[in-house]
């Protein structure tokens, strides 16, 4: 599981020590170190990169304040908590003004770890420049039912837990079943969003996502597909390029037509996940679709999937001979994984970590940061 990285901010070594007692076995934080009440907690913060500040006011000291000020405004995406000996008005005031995105009383110490989890997540779906360019990721497949959902889910899922600002777009917008693959309750979707607002910003756009519990925020589908009609290419390009700013990885799941929608996607995408099934239909559907792209001069972006992967007559020799691009990535076979979390709403990468469909998303997530930082190096 991957764990929110914690800064802890204490003089005390009594503090240091229970602190460490307390948080240092938890499954989803790491507790990375400690820094003093000083100057030193900036040189800290920038060499360990943490996702929380953990601020622990001991003896009333007027300074931490101050640090919690100087966090906030020059680690934006930082959530700072704040242990108090008491939360009373007036500290609660002067920490909200602060910066501070929750205060824990000493009489809370035991639902510390919850707290500071919740506080990550919180802080990782707030509306935060990234100040770097994202990488929007489409999962494309030409053939129904090849894998597109469970693949966009699960990566989504495991990039946001990893403490990454991360969105899903569900634009299957007939049949989307995003929210019933992270058991969402979608109250509010895209529909909502394109019918009440003519133009959009990150804040709107917001009010209209569902946050998981991953921290991973989610652009839900119509409830029906006779809203479907509703949204056009203009709303799907405004949305990518909208909530571009905001996240390092924005990805979208898409249906297997080729609708402006779904080509409006593919063309504001960075990368294309070409996801295929190793049968003949799934070949051929791949290899239509890989001569509209190199039309549209998008086939760069593709990088070949093989899902589900079983015994075929088909050969991987047979794939790329036929669509004259590489394999990138096979993901094996593993129906009761995959049923499971498709029926319980759980990503596989949270309940099976061990499965082979996780180590296959392991592996796809690596090489999407890598092509990232490779493009960022450039
Ligand atoms: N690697 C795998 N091994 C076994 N079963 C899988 C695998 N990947 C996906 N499945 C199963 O295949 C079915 C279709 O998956 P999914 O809904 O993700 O496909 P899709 O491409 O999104 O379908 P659609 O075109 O309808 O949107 C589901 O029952 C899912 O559990
Ligand atoms: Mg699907």
């Amino acid at each position: 599981m991957a764990k929110y990285k914690v800064l802890g901010i204490a003089d005390n070594e009594e503090t240091r020590i229970d602190l460490r007692r307390r948080l240092g076995k938890e499954e989803e934080i790491a507790l990375v170190g400690f820094a003093g009440m000083n100057t030193d907690v900036l040189t800290k913060i920038n060499g360990y990169a943490p996702q929380v500040v953990l601020l622990v006011n001991e003896t009333s000291n007027s300074g931490v304040m101050e640090i919690a000020q100087r966090i906030y405004q020059g680690f934006p995406g930082i959530a700072i908590v704040l242990l108090t000996q008491t939360n009373s008005t007036e500290v609660l005031n002067k920490a909200m003004q602060s910066g501070v995105r929750r205060v824990v009383s000493i009489d809370e110490i035991d639902e510390l770890k919850n707290l500071i989890v919740q506080a990550a997540i919180f802080e990782q779906a707030r509306a935060v420049e990234t100040g770097r360019e994202p990488r929007v990721v489409s999962i494309y497949g030409a053939s129904g039912g090849s894998g597109k959902t469970t693949i966009a889910v699960n990566l989504a899922v495991m990039m946001a837990k990893s403490g990454r600002r991360v969105a899903l777009l569900d634009l299957c917008l007939c049949y989307g079943d995003v929210d019933l693959l992270l058991n969402i309750n979608a109250r509010d979707t895209i529909i909502e969003l394109v019918q009440e607002k003519s133009t959009f910003n990150i804040d709107d756009i917001k009010s209209f996502t569902m946050q998981h519990s991953s921290g991973l925020t989610v652009l839900c589908s119509p409830t029906s597909p006779k809203y479907a009609e509703y949204v056009t290419q203009n709303h799907i390009e405004t949305i990518i390029s909208v909530m571009r700013p905001y996240f390092d990885f924005i990805f979208i799941d898409l249906p297997c037509d080729l609708s402006d929608c779904t080509l409006t996607a593919l063309e504001s995408s960075d990368d294309i996940l070409l996801v295929a099934k190793r049968d003949i239909p799934n070949l051929r559907a791949a290899k239509a679709m890989l001569g509209i792209m190199t039309t549209l001069q998008q086939q760069e972006k593709i990088d070949l999937v093989i899902n589900d992967d079983g015994p075929s007559v088909l050969s991987d020799a047979d794939f790329e001979r036929v669509l004259e691009i590489p394999i990138g990535h096979r993901i094996p076979e593993d129906p009761r994984t995959a049923k499971k979390c498709q029926e319980r709403g759980e990503p596989f990468v949270i309940s099976e970590p061990r499965s082979s469909l996780t180590m296959a998303m392991k592996r796809i997530a690596k090489y999407c940061i890598r092509k990232d930082e490779r493009r960022t190096s450039n």
